[in-house]
């Protein structure tokens, strides 16, 4: 019997219903043509449930996520919603409630990408971020004293756990391996500064690296790797940091492979209930129109089949997405794609059938 995959789908804000449409789409066809079988069911969550109901993320949905083999996620974020509700009730309180202790962000460039770093090809940018997603500055450790007063305090503190910097560590050198790329292992970092919390991630990665030598490890400041991700990206392979640090070099990153419009991660508990969305935002000024770029939520997709195990799936949506990317979109970049939103997922589609026909003669 073909197996079931049941997906639960929070389309969220904005432009993600349409991305998410796209991506659903194209997990229907390749579950097809693969001999599996995808059941999606649906979430109203984000800023508009907010706005109508005074509530993010019932506790009935948790507890709904945890029956679920995957979670596929568009967007959250609405421009009449106070910052920081919306992300912490909703995006944090997922990642938390469900222990995603990973965010995966694979930063690669595709040919036909228009390449944003002079004299760089898809050859020097190919490495993935592994980003540490339940602690640092994100567990909201802190708080004000004399809020409001000329001597008002506010302290946010950063929570490192030797089981979460351990867990995250672990799972980036086991990465590192199963990618088997340059097997180099990279951890960014603060040590110079941040003398506890950096010292606690470099005697830890120490420690786990005596259990890997056939990782090369190498140890990178922040900053420093700001300026090599720009300078010689193709020096990177795996690059693990916390949560904060990784937050800002993912942004980077998507930047150098070409734009939020192909930048997708999960947020992944390997011993649970795992998240994939395109990094981007809700982009409001495009929703509806069907111009945005849904490429980034069709990685996402992706990204979901190959935590399911799905590596073959998985594989014939790289390579169509790599087809369109190489012969069909003029930009990148929402309304200047030369195709619709719902033609760029066709056109997948397309070359995945394709593909399977090609395979079968
Ligand atoms: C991301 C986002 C989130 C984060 C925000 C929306 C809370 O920027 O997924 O990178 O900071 O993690
Ligand atoms: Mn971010």
């Amino acid at each position: 019997m073909a197996k079931t995959y049941n997906i639960a789908v929070i389309p969220g804000d904005g432009t993600g219903p349409e991305v998410v449409t796209e991506g659903i789409k194209i997990l229907k066809a390749v579950s097809e043509v693969e001999n599996f079988k995808m059941e999606f069911v649906s979430f109203d969550l984000g800023g508009e449930r907010y706005l109508r109901t005074g509530e993010t993320l019932p506790f009935s949905a948790i507890e709904e996520f945890r029956t679920m083999d995957a979670i596929y996620l568009g967007a959250i974020g609405h421009p009449e919603v106070k910052p920081g509700i919306l992300e912490k009730g909703i995006l944090l309180s997922l990642r938390f409630a469900l222990d995603q202790y990973i965010n995966l962000r694979p930063v690669k460039l595709y040919p036909g990408v228009e390449a944003p770093l002079k004299d760089k090809g898809p050859e020097d940018i190919d490495f993935v971020v592994i980003r540490e997603n339940t602690e640092g500055l994100y567990t909201g450790s802190g708080g004000f004293l004399k809020k409001g007063t000329p001597d008002e305090v506010a302290v946010q503190e950063s929570i490192n756990t030797r089981k979460g910097v351990e867990r995250c560590l672990r799972f980036a050198f086991d990465f590192c391996q199963k990618r088997n790329k340059n097997k180099k292992l990279t951890l960014s970092g603060k040590t110079n500064v941040l003398t506890y919390a950096f010292d606690l991630w470099e005697r830890t990665f120490q420690e786990v690296a005596s259990e890997y030598n056939d990782i090369t490890t190498d140890y990178a400041h922040v900053d420093a790797t700001c300026m090599w991700m720009v300078k010689n990206p193709e020096w990177f392979d795996v690059i693990v940091t916390d949560n904060m640090f990784g937050d800002i070099i993912t942004d980077l990153g998507a930047m150098i492979q070409g734009g939020m419009g192909v930048a997708a991660g999960g947020n992944i508990n390997p011993e649970g209930v795992s998240m994939f969305e395109p990094i981007g935002g809700s982009a409001p000024k495009y929703t509806g129109k069907n111009v945005i770029n849904p490429i980034a939520a069709i990685c996402a997709a992706q990204m979901l089949l190959e935590e399911l195990k799905e590596k073959t799936a998985a594989k014939k949506i790289e390579k169509a997405i790599m087809q369109v990317l190489a012969h069909d979109l003029k930009s990148l970049s929402a309304g200047k794609m030369g195709h619709t939103t719902s033609e760029v997922g066709d056109l997948v589609v397309q070359y995945i059938l394709e593909d399977t026909k090609e395979a079968s003669r």
